[in-house]
């Protein structure tokens, strides 16, 4: 008798523990205009494209992601969306199409939003003369979508400009209805130098923003959707602490430093991650050979034929200086500017990859063409020839003036290349200066291109000391730079 009473009385317990540990899963719904693998042009396609991913993968939320669905979307891709169903959308006093796709990939629900009138377009994805048209439309389609599929998300995390209407919608408009009025929105601000800031003609006619939300929306005579959102989102977050710190600073806010102090008290910084399955030196298909922190004899081997490919000497004793970066002012690129060809004069090799500025792409095409067999550059945005620099490096340079999270310094160290940075935003977060066999790269402070020389030198100093050497990069490869840690802070983030 006693023992079935145990036995019951343990049942029970294991019973309540089962409930207990599988709540329901919450919803999270991301917007963002662009996303890895279906279309990318920066940073934030990199985010967008494993944060979700990462947050599936632990399981506690269901995840799901809106896009527009560009025409420069590969025909691999599009012809795997399932088509589910389509509507008309109100922008301003326009009623427009909207198409709906759909598609599943790594635990992740995609949405495509379709309208040809504005995402056919030639070439880029931005820079046209109705952007503001564009997502405007986008931002609403996407709650619209959440309605007709009756997706209602607990949170929706929408990312930069093109999506903080979204929030300005929800919060203004949609918010009379209960299903719409229960999601709580984050904006996450992956650069806020990018506002969305359109004539005050706008207002309404292309925004359809109602008259009492224009204190949250107007700036400077303007309406500036960036800072609607901060001020009408439950939560702001950004891509790294420093980053967060750093806004409410004019230097760095473009403006808005006001405006974000005013909002702090919901404001989080969380260092992005990297896809830690997509940027690996032991499966890279891109590389010219595979390998690990353990055996580094395949980089060697990356040095050398990355040597043949550039035709610069082949050489493993002189240590190869890289950049890899949109070639734009806020990169730090008048730094190196001003020293490169002191650089240059000692025994190195500087390979640049960007494209950008048309200054800075002559200028650097100038130097290479005076220093060839030291310097090349390739003005082009090349992913193949990426991670080809990345893998047979040494050292990669990275003196951004502003830098909100950046990667590229993270992928650089997971392939074995050191860091040098300059102590802003997410470098600052992610690399910590060398000394006394501890830390993952190099680092100066002032915006100052002696200073960064200086350290350069250092870097170049340690390269010639094998053990030294040896100990900064396996420090940068055995950095976590994952989305373990991140995603479960973004969780946590939610949860509040
Ligand atoms: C933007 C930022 C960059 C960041 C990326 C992803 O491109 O400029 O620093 O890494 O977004 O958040």
């Amino acid at each position: 008798m006693e023992k079935k009473n145990t036995v019951k009385t343990t049942t029970k317990k294991t019973a309540v523990k089962i409930k207990e540990e599988i709540p329901d899963k919450k919803k999270v719904i991301f917007l963002g205009s662009e996303c890895a693998p279906f279309i990318a042009t920066g940073g934030l396609a990199d985010v967008m494209g494993s944060l979700p991913k990462a947050l599936a993968k632990r399981g506690n939320y269901e995840v799901s992601v809106i896009l527009p669905l560009y025409s420069n979307i590969s025909d691999e891709f599009k012809s795997k969306f399932t088509y589910i169903t389509n509507f008309n959308v109100s922008v301003g006093w326009r009623w427009q199409y909207c198409g709906v796709f759909s598609y599943e990939q790594d635990g992740v629900k995609y949405y495509f939003l379709d309208n040809e009138y504005y995402f056919k377009r030639e070439g880029n994805i931005y820079g046209f003369y109705d952007d503001g048209e564009r997502y405007a439309f986008f931002s609403r389609a996407a709650l619209d979508t959440i309605a007709r599929l009756d997706i209602y998300p607990d949170v929706i995390n929408c990312n930069d400009w093109q999506t903080a209407a979204s929030i300005i919608y929800l919060k203004g408009i949609y918010y009379g209805d209960e299903k719409f009025r229960r999601i709580k929105a984050v904006f996450t601000i992956h650069n806020i130098e990018y506002q969305g800031v359109f004539g005050i003609d706008t207002y309404e006619d292309l925004f359809g923003f109602s008259q009492n939300l224009r204190a949250f929306i107007e700036f400077d005579g303007n309406v500036n959707l960036m800072k609607g959102a901060i001020e009408m989102c439950d939560i702001v977050s950004t891509v790294s602490p420093t980053y967060a710190s750093e806004i409410k600073n004019a230097y760095f806010a473009h403006g808005l430093e006001n405006i974000i102090i005013r909002n702090e008290h919901k404001l989080f910084g969380i260092l992005n991650g990297i896809d830690y399955d997509y940027y690996n030196p032991k499966t890279d298909k891109y590389l010219f050979k595979n390998y690990d922190e353990k055996d580094l004899s395949g980089k060697a081997v990356c040095k050398e034929e990355l040597q043949k490919m550039l035709s610069l000497p082949v050489r493993s004793d002189v240590p190869i200086i890289a950049i890899i970066s949109r070639l734009v002012s806020h990169k730090g690129l008048d730094l190196v500017r001003c020293t490169i060809e002191d650089l240059l004069k000692q025994d190195v090799q500087v390979i640049i990859l960007g494209k950008g500025e048309i200054s800075y792409e002559n200028y650097f095409n100038h130097v290479a063409y005076n220093y060839k067999g030291k310097c090349v550059s390739i003005i082009a945005y090349n992913q193949d020839l990426s991670r080809k620099i990345y893998s047979g490096a040494d050292i990669f340079l990275m003196p951004s003036k502003m830098e909100p999270c950046g990667l590229s310094q993270m992928i650089a160290s997971r392939y074995g290349t050191v860091s040098v940075v300059r102590e802003t935003g997410g470098l600052n977060d992610s690399i910590k200066a060398f000394y006394e066999g501890v830390g993952n790269g190099f680092t100066f402070h002032d915006y100052n291109a002696h200073d960064m020389l200086y350290t350069i030198n250092e870097a170049i100093k340690t390269f010639y000391n094998k053990e030294s050497w040896k100990k900064v990069q396996n420090n940068a490869m055995s950095s976590d730079f994952s989305w373990n840690k991140s995603s479960i802070e973004y969780e946590n983030m939610y949860n509040k």
